[in-house]
């Protein structure tokens, strides 16, 4: 199996996308109802909520792990790998480096993610050791994941605070935008045309599916491939049934989910 892993909604868009690229396998996902938002933690305290999760779905039978949550992806990958050195994981922040790298012409790209998230310096990092010329302007939009948990995601609210946390970031003359949250392509098309036609988004949930996509073919004595109708029920756990997620979550998913809740004592 595949395990996924988000603070909650946001890794549905990564789950999304493996399933359009690569149908036969069997999923598990984790959304952590109960202790999200992750963005605006420590990075102690996420770390030690990114170890739990990846060893319940170890438990579970996954047999490869993906981040698809970028909070965790720049404050913990290293340590997880450390931690399970015999598991292969995946995370949402290289792919999402390389793919604003190829689209890129004038080397000014934008980032929106979680306090978390900018504050870890990752793609600053990053990117200063593959291409010093790339000015990275970012911005934490720390509004954006409650109103998508919560399913504003077309309200005129929501359409304001997007604007208004692109506004500097288009000053600066940027045309490639870094969705550096997996809760964000639920609003891509909102933030489209927030941001305008020349600005190029990267979705992180896109590029991370086809980096899984790539290792599993060459690795496909790890997980065999189960022939699933894609009509099927999807099994998701969480660790708090939320109001408004399995409507969502079926909504975005366009599939029937069954929720599970976990108990962590
Ligand atoms: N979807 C997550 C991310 O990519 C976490 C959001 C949150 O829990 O704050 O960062």
């Amino acid at each position: 199996m595949i395990g996924i892993f988000d603070s909650g909604l946001g890794g549905l868009t990564v789950v999304k996308e493996i399933l359009k690229h690569i149908p036969h396998y069997k999923i598990i996902y984790f959304g952590d109802t109960a202790r999200t938002p992750y963005g605006t933690k420590s990075a102690e305290t996420v770390i030690r909520y990114a170890i739990e999760n990846t060893q319940f779905l170890l438990e579970k039978g996954a047999k490869v792990i993906v981040v698809a949550c970028h909070t965790v992806s720049s404050t913990a990958i290293s340590l997880l790998k450390s931690r399970f050195p015999e598991v292969p994981f995946f995370e949402v922040v290289s792919p999402s480096m390389k793919k604003a790298l190829k689209l890129t012409k004038n080397k000014k790209i934008g980032l929106i993610g979680t306090r978390t998230t900018v504050e870890s310096g990752i793609y600053e990092k990053l990117f200063k050791e593959v291409d010093p010329e790339i000015k990275l302007y970012s911005n934490p939009a720390p509004l954006l994941v409650p109103l998508i948990e919560e399913g504003w995601l077309k309200k005129p609210e929501t359409r304001k605070i997007v604007k208004k946390y692109l506004i500097p970031l288009k000053m600066r003359g940027i045309d490639t935008l870094i969705l550096g949250c997996t809760h964000y392509p639920l609003i891509k098309k909102l933030i489209q045309e927030k941001a305008g036609k020349r600005i190029k988004l990267v979705d992180p949930s896109e590029e991370v599916a086809i980096e899984v996509k790539n290792f599993i073919e060459v690795h496909s004595e790890l997980i065999e491939k189960f022939f699933s109708n894609p009509g099927e029920e999807l099994e998701i756990y969480v660790s708090d049934i939320t109001a408004h997620f399995a409507k969502i979550a079926q909504l975005f998913l366009g599939r029937k989910v069954v929720l599970k809740k976990i108990n962590w004592e």
